[in-house]
């Protein structure tokens, strides 16, 4: 599944994130307890996290020698930004290497956000951004290479012999993609909308711990009397809140949209958009509105 544009202009390519502070956001009343970092470190840990230094800057080279010369047995996966490659530094990490495809649908604009929103955000329920590398014509970004993959891939694109997930791990996934949330709405100052919540950029570490991932489309959220920010469609069919799709303005509310069918997908295992399924049930949102109504009294609805 690939992002679409619509009409209209996007900005200044970085403005958004350039004007992002790092601080967290402060509260008029005491701060309200810090449940999303509230994890000892050793439980950080555990979910894969390394402690944050700044983004290393990378030659091709270094990253043409871990990848093997993106050889085709390192390759994780490929998106709208292009192929995923896993990789072993000299020092022994483990990282995974995105390659910009150069007659991909995205480009600098996405790379450059990516940079500076991940440079700014951390948080354990986001990927770490390790480095990148702008050498020449060539675009990469380096991260924390997460052990098992996107929830996409034990969702919908699991190989016959991967067990589903159990109801546990589907819980856990959907606490820690809405903590990452949560640092992104509330605690980040100004508020940030990530604008492609979906499973294949919902990343899992062992123990299916999630980390949100792939942040060129974010977005700096309204500040102050604004109860929006005006800008062109973008994210991805089946998740993009209706409202937002429809008028341009976006909200947090927008990400609230998109937890809430990833969340659906979680319970039901259907996909957000499936053509194989019959007339009335290929959008999963308008299926469980259809079959949650029938399950209602009368007087209800
Ligand atoms: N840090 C990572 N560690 C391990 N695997 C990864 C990592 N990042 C990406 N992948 C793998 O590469 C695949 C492609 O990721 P990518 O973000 O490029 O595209 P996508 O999310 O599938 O599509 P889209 O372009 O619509 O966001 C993922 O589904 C995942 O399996
Ligand atoms: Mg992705």
């Amino acid at each position: 599944m690939s992002c679409f544009p619509c009409s209209g202009s996007s900005g200044k390519a970085g403005e958004d994130a350039a004007a992002l502070s790092p601080s967290p956001r402060p509260s008029a009343a005491k701060p309200a307890p810090d449940r999303s970092n509230s994890r000892s470190s050793s439980s950080v840990r555990r979910g894969g996290s390394i402690p944050h230094g700044p983004a290393k800057i990378f030659t091709f080279r270094e990253l043409a020698i871990a990848t093997k010369n993106f050889r085709k047995d390192c390759l994780l996966g490929e998106g709208g930004f292009g192929r995923v490659y896993k990789g072993h530094m000299e020092n022994g990490q483990v990282i995974a290497v995105k390659q910009l495809d150069r007659n991909g649908f995205q480009g600098n604009r996405e790379f450059l956000v990516e940079v500076l929103m991940l440079s700014l955000l951390h948080h354990p329920n986001l990927v770490r951004l390790i480095g990148y590398c702008a050498d020449g014509d060539q675009r990469l970004l380096v991260y924390e290479y997460m052990l098992l993959g996107s929830l996409e891939n034990h969702l919908h694109d699991r190989p016959p012999d991967r067990e589903p997930l159990d109801w546990n791990a589907r819980m856990r996934i959907a606490v820690g993609a809405a903590k990452g949330l949560e640092y992104l709405h509330d605690k980040a100052n100004p508020p940030v909308i990530y604008r492609d919540f979906k499973p294949s950029n919902i990343l899992l570490s062992e123990d299916y711990y999630p980390k949100l991932s792939d942040f060129g489309l974010a977005k700096l959220g309204p500040v102050g009397e604004n109860t929006h920010v005006s800008t062109r469609v973008m994210g991805t069919y089946g998740y993009c809140a209706p409202e937002y799709a429809m008028t341009g303005q976006l909200t947090v509310k927008s990400d609230v949209y998109s937890f809430g069918v990833v969340f659906l997908e979680l319970v039901t295992g259907r996909r957000a958009i499936d053509h194989t399924k019959p007339d009335g049930e290929s959008n999963l949102v308008a299926w469980v509105r259809s079959t949650a109504l029938s399950y209602l009294p009368s007087v209800l609805v």
